[in-house]
């Protein structure tokens, strides 16, 4: 049996079919979150699914990844625009990172152009909604490690 993707999301994501929902969508996480495993069984894996407002929480989670996950599925939420120590934690993995985003942020307000956990990344997914985090578990299925 393979280690489970894990899929990490940050910050307000837990708000999600309550938040602004004419640019995240009516899902809740939970929504997703079901989306993940479902798409994850077609491929006989498993997902480990998880949020936090917490900064340094998602960097515990990421450095966990390290040694328990084959991939690594991350919405870094507002922190991919301000956390350098996110994205040292994410440089320390060996496993593939896919950075999956609900909106378009290169469409959004400029600060949000700058993303520090696509400098670790392997591939980015963003801007199909709740479809985003399918298509990033997916690419995460045929990448992952044993
Ligand atoms: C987001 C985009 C970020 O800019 C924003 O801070 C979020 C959500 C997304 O999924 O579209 O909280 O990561």
């Amino acid at each position: 049996m393979s280690k489970p993707i894990f899929v990490l999301n940050g910050p307000n994501l837990n708000l999600l079919g309550e938040r602004e929902p004419h640019i995240y969508g009516h899902e809740s996480l939970g929504d997703v979150e079901a989306r993940c495993v479902a798409r994850a069984k077609v491929h006989g894996m498993t997902i480990v699914f998880r949020q936090t407002n917490r900064e340094g929480e998602l960097i515990d989670w990421v450095q966990e990844a390290r040694g328990a996950a084959s991939a690594l599925v991350i919405n870094p939420a507002g922190y991919g625009h301000t956390s350098v120590a996110l994205l040292d934690a994410l440089k320390a993995l060996s496993i593939p990172i896919i950075e999956c985003h609900l909106s378009n942020p290169a469409a959004r307000e400029s600060f949000r152009r700058t993303t520090y956990v696509s400098l670790a990344a392997t591939g980015v997914v963003s801007g199909f909604g709740p479809v985003s985090y399918e298509l990033a578990v997916e690419a995460a299925c045929g990448l992952a490690t044993d």
